[in-house]
């Protein structure tokens, strides 16, 4: 934060604008933002597509003081869904993020009596269907020194697709998409099966449309997720232990720049912006139109299987459950090279009685295993199941632990993925988590009262219902046999991982100030959870999309080796600084202050 001197306060107060305007970007309270006049004429010279922000709940409040143009009753009833929030070009799904500046009531993080306000959501957005649209109003926007940010669903977790003071480029309508089974590559060195994709899609309206294509792609799990974030942070999926990240897929990108040029990127021309966007770049560079993505067959099937185990006995205080569950993480990077992905969840406490289904807590850990594998048999998924409860089912401490086996099952890849774009409702007010990338090397060649202790620390809780550690099986062969020319700037340590490993200890007070609720949730876990991923792995890194943004080492846990050289990118393609996320790159320079709104240049 820049903080004015009384003195210099005092003595400049004409020249205070102008001093913001060179420290800071450009506020409504500024002497430089622009008139209605001139934001008039940009609305002319884009056609007519620019918005004043009227926050959607506006019409749950005494005479709807932004003239929302839905109705409360709707505002109130989706709030917790994904897709409502995709669909309003300003709302995003994690409210602490907008400073819970205007939500219906009853809403996580509302206040009784705080009313509504523009907050920390953008000023104007440009709801832009073309790319022209786009480049004049960057331009526009950097000539004059205002904040913008990119928003294609508003589902960032860090709340990198909002910020206060801004004029958001909205990529929603951005939905062309076309199948070429013979595309040819830039380099000269062939086709390949591709889609065109305008960035705007979710994964749900790309799965449907590359199902009638009769191929897949690599994307996230959710169909309400946008292509724009996921890919060019990273980005996992059902496929990506298999064929590479969702950014290991990319062969073009269209992209527009800060001062507008439109550049066609792939490795032969543009090679190092359509570099730093394939992996590290969401928000920070520039805006992306259009992505073209290899495709990939059809898995012949799908199958899936597990299994869930508890502790019955407390003798031993817990600690046979921490070993089995230190035996399924050991187990996990064998499995995953024999062909398998999937999800392990760990509980502890009253919240894990969800896993079990008892209604009394199981001392210890309680787990969940949920594998799938393709092109396979359901036998020779019981096998691995078998195989991997015997490794701590078998002895002595057997009669302790309870296992329950899932049966194995055969699907359709599709009947399996067919997009359900209503079954994500989890927004609400934050979203904060900690996250780690865990390769062999954490997960199966360090000896096992290591791993159970730590597996023990990352499942740390401020909340005394209890921790939640995921495990997603989602690093594995695919992105270490990606070859080189297919890898971006997406974190080296990807190649090397097994598992992205989450936790979220946190637990923020939804109605304080969001400022200081975030920041009080940083600091829990930079005292609690971050030593613990530091000295476990220390040369891994996180998975920045679903990562502690607040982290004191986040250059090295989302950049690590790339960070240098993607910061002269930034330089090159954005020397003023009209786009800024919170531990994007080169976002040291800048005090992002949610409370006063103010995003300022330090240094
Ligand atoms: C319900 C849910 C499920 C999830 N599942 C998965 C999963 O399976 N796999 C996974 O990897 N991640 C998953 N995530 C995390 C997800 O990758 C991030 O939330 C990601 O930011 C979503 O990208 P978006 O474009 O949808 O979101 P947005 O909030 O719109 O954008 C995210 C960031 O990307 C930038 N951005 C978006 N579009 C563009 C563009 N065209 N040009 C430039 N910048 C752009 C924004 O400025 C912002 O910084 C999930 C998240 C949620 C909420
Ligand atoms: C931009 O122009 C369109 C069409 O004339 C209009 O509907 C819209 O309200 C204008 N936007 C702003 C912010 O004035
Ligand atoms: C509010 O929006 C409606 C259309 O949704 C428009 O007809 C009306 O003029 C607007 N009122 C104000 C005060 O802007
Ligand atoms: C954010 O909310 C707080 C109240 O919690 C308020 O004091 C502050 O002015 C708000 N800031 C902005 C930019 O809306
Ligand atoms: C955005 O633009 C499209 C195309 O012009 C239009 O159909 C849509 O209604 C607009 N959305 C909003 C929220 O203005
Ligand atoms: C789909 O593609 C596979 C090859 O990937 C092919 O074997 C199959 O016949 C195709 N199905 C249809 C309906 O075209
Ligand atoms: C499934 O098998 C086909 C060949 O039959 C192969 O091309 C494809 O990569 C396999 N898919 C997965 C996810 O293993
Ligand atoms: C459980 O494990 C912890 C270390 O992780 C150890 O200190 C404790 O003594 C163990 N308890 C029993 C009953 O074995
Ligand atoms: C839950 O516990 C109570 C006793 O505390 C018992 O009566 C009840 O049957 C239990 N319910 C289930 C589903 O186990
Ligand atoms: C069973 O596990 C052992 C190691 O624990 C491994 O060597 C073997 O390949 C596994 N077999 C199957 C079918 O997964
Ligand atoms: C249980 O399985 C593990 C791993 O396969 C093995 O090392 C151990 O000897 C087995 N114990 C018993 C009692 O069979
Ligand atoms: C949350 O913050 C509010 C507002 O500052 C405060 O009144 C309340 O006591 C806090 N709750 C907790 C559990 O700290």
């Amino acid at each position: 934060m820049v903080l004015l001197s009384p003195l210099l306060l005092c003595s400049t107060l004409l020249s205070t604008a102008a001093f913001a305007s060179s420290k800071c970007k450009s506020t409504p309270n500024d002497l430089t933002w622009p008139s209605n006049e001139e934001w008039k004429s940009l609305n002319q010279s884009i056609r007519g597509a620019l918005i004043k922000t009227a926050p959607a709940p506006s019409s749950c409040y005494e005479g709807n003081p932004f003239n929302s143009s839905t109705n409360c009753f709707d505002a109130t009833k989706y709030w917790t869904y994904a897709a409502y929030h995709s669909a309003w070009p300003e709302s995003v799904d994690y409210s602490i993020f907008t400073n819970n500046s205007c939500l219906p009531r009853g809403a996580d993080g509302y206040t009784k009596g705080r009313g509504c306000s523009i907050g920390a959501l953008p000023q104007y957005i440009v709801n832009a269907t073309n790319e022209q649209q786009i480049a004049t109003a960057l331009r526009w926007a950097t000539e004059r020194n205002i904040r913008v940010v990119v928003k294609g669903t508003g589902h960032d977790l860090s709340g990198r697709s909002t910020g206060a003071y801004s004029l958001s480029i909205w990529t929603h309508n951005f939905k062309h998409i076309e199948h070429q089974p013979e595309w040819p590559l830039p380099d000269g060195s062939g086709t390949a099966d591709v889609v065109i994709c305008g960035s705007g899609h979710t994964w749900g309206t790309v799965y449907n449309a590359v199902h009638a294509m009769n191929r897949s792609v690599v994307g996230g799990e959710d169909a309400t997720v946008g292509l724009g974030g996921l890919i060019q942070n990273g980005g996992h999926g059902l496929l990506s232990s298999h064929y590479g990240l969702a950014s290991d897929q990319v062969y073009q990108v269209t992209f527009i720049t800060a001062d507008g040029r439109r550049l066609v990127a792939n490795n032969k021309q543009n090679a190092d912006i359509f570099w730093a966007v394939r992996g590290a770049g969401g928000g920070q560079f520039g805006v992306v139109t259009e992505f073209i993505l290899k495709t990939h067959p059809v898995p012949k099937n799908l199958i899936t299987g597990g299994f869930s185990f508890y502790q019955v006995s407390a003798s031993k205080a817990g600690n046979i459950s921490w070993a089995a569950l230190a035996e399924v993480a050991s187990s996990i990077p064998d499995i995953m090279d024999n062909g398998l992905t999937g999800t392990v969840i760990a509980m502890t406490g009253s919240s894990a009685m969800a896993l079990t289904g008892l209604n009394h807590t199981s001392p210890g850990v309680v787990a969940s295993v949920s594998l799938v594998g393709f092109n396979m048999t359901t036998e020779a998924m019981d096998r691995t199941v078998q195989n991997m409860t015997f490794r701590f089912a078998n002895g002595s401490s057997a009669n302790m632990l309870k296992v329950v086996y899932q049966s194995s099952e055969a699907y359709s890849y599709w009947a399996y993925t067919k997009p359900d774009f209503l079954s994500s409702t989890s927004c609400g007010s934050s979203s904060l988590m900690s996250s780690r990338l865990l390769g062999r090397h954490e997960l199966s060649d360090i000896p096992m009262a290591d791993l159970t202790t730590y597996l023990q620390q990352a499942s740390v809780s401020q909340s005394a219902t209890g921790s939640m550690l995921l495990f997603g099986l989602q690093g594995g062969p695919g992105p270490a046999s990606t070859p080189e020319d297919m890898r971006g700037s997406v974190l080296p340590a990807w190649r090397s991982a097994y598992v992205h490993a989450m936790s979220y200890g946190a637990s923020l007070n939804a109605t304080a100030d969001p400022s200081d609720a975030l920041a009080s949730g940083a600091h829990w876990y930079e005292a609690n959870l971050e030593p613990v991923w530091r000295n476990w792995a220390p040369r891994t890194g996180s998975y920045m999309n679903e990562g502690n943004a607040f982290s004191s080492t986040w250059k090295q846990d989302f950049y690590g080796e790339n960070y240098n050289r993607l910061l002269k990118l930034k330089r090159a393609y954005d020397p003023s600084g009209s786009f800024f996320v919170w531990s994007g790159v080169g976002s040291d320079m800048w005090e992002y202050d949610l409370h006063s709104g103010l995003l300022c240049r330090i240094d």
